[in-house]
């Protein structure tokens, strides 16, 4: 990284002023580094939403929003969805580099072998009632893991890291199994060993004691690719509350509930639920035209979900995949879901509309991944559980990261106060 240039700054207002380094990574834009601002000027700096704020150096992924780039540890995210499968991409977010076949199946082999639940956490869904969202018992699973493997939860230790990485993504679609089956009121299915990770995942979802589950091959790639996809994503608002977390020192099953209950919203991965939901309020594509005048409409607080980011502002190159993946993966199962001809009116519509267009709106990685889900027989409150599992490889990796970086320390950020000045107290009689 080249730190040569500065960045003078001057206030004159009290004639203090300050040099700051530009911070330079190996792609994107350089960066200020503000660490004196303070200390040279008094002032801090103010962006409530990060919008032009690096929170981090990070090696693990690479956005280009404006060019429409995604990269796992340099890889395009492209070329991943054709050749790579999820446990693979798993691999590399953690470790930084493609496994060789003996490092492929000795990671596999780890994380098949932790993949059961602690006998007694199974009670712990009893206590929901069967209506509960699966997130809500998600979240409340993942941060029970530290109940049940507090022996190695020194966050300083590698090895323990490692530990809670394979628990973590081992684990994560056993609990999310669990938390359908709960739902629904099937029994809890255990992890077969011989299948490999998602049709193992599918078994424990679908499989019931009365009959042998027979699972088309086709929504196990889907799946596979999905995850590969939703795997990770930068400082996203998951991650970055990941990081917030783990920077306490929380221990790693603390710091990840804390991403799935930020995911959760319906800004970020609970976006995926919202669109199914949206798609099927708008019913038909004769009512694509209403829906966009009313995302449009600044006095209605509807907006159109799986549309628009933060950091995109060209084609969310994973929307493009999965919109591909639409049409195969619905032919290959022979599903014909009329919602798929809404949610293309609807993106048809939008990309042709100035407001959209203006403000460089374009579908994101939420618009069809429901469509896909909902064609894989996953309930739709299941969509965001779905992207958890998923993101869960990049939330640990990006945690790991953060503790194997010399010198990190507690994210603290500061305000600009808006309260009263200050005043005395007054007693009850005079109030
Ligand atoms: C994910 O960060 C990540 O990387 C996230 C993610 C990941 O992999 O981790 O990619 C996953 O969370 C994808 C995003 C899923 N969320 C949605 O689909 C919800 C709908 N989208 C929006 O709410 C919104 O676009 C956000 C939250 C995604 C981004 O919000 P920003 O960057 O704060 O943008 P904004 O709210 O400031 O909007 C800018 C303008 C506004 O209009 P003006 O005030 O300029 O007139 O665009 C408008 C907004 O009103 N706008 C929309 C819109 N999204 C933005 N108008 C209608 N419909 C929309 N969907």
């Amino acid at each position: 990284m080249s730190d040569s240039k500065i960045v003078k700054l001057l206030d004159e207002s009290s004639n203090r002023s300050s040099e700051l380094p530009l911070i330079s990574g190996t792609l994107g834009p350089a960066c200020i580094d503000i660490g004196t601002l303070y200390k040279d000027t008094g002032h801090f700096t103010y962006d409530p939403g990060y919008g032009s704020t690096a929170s981090t150096k990070s090696a693990i992924t690479y956005i280009d929003g404006d060019q429409g780039v995604l990269l796992y540890r340099g890889y395009p995210i492209e070329q991943l969805a054709e050749k790579s499968n999820f446990l693979e991409v798993s691999y590399l977010l953690l470790n930084g580099e493609l496994p060789n076949k003996t490092q492929f199946e000795g990671f596999e082999h780890e994380i098949t072998h932790h993949t059961m639940m602690h006998e007694a956490q199974k009670n712990f869904f009893q206590g929901f009632h069967h209506d509960a969202h699966p997130m809500a018992m998600l979240a409340a699973a993942v941060a029970s893991l530290s109940a049940f493997y507090h022996d190695d939860l020194d966050v300083e230790n590698p090895a323990d890291r490692k530990m809670a990485a394979i628990r973590l993504i081992a684990k994560m679609p056993t609990i999310a199994a669990a938390c359908f089956r709960y739902s629904i009121g099937w029994p809890v299915r255990y992890p077969r060993n011989n299948l490999e990770y998602v049709t193992r995942f599918l078994h424990m979802m679908f499989e019931v004691p009365s009959e042998p589950l027979t699972l088309n091959p086709v929504a196990a790639k889907a799946l596979d690719l999905l995850f590969i996809l939703h795997a990770d994503h930068e400082q996203n608002a998951s991650t970055s509350t990941v990081r917030l977390v783990g920077s306490t020192g929380a221990n790693p099953y603390a710091s990840i509930a804390a991403g799935i209950t930020a995911l959760w919203g319906p800004a970020h991965g609970g976006a995926n639920e919202a669109v199914l939901k949206q798609l099927e309020e708008i019913g038909t594509p004769d009512n694509v035209e209403k829906a966009v005048l009313r995302a449009k409409d600044k006095n209605d607080s509807f907006r159109l979900m799986g549309f628009g980011h933060r950091v995109y502002k060209n084609f969310d190159p994973r929307a493009k995949i999965i919109r591909e993946m639409c049409h195969k993966v619905l032919a290959e199962l022979g599903v014909n879901d009329p919602l798929l001809e809404v949610a293309m009116k609807l993106e048809e519509a939008a990309l042709k509309d100035d407001y959209f267009v203006e403000r460089k709106l374009y579908p994101n990685v939420d618009f069809y991944s429901g469509i896909i889900y909902k064609a894989l027989g996953i309930p739709t409150e299941m969509f965001t559980v779905m992207f958890a599992i998923a993101r869960t490889s990049g939330w640990i990796a990006h945690w790991i990261e953060q503790h194997e970086t010399p010198g990190s320390r507690i994210g603290r950020p500061r305000q600009i106060y808006t309260g009263a000045d200050v005043r005395d107290y007054t007693p009850t009689a005079k109030r």
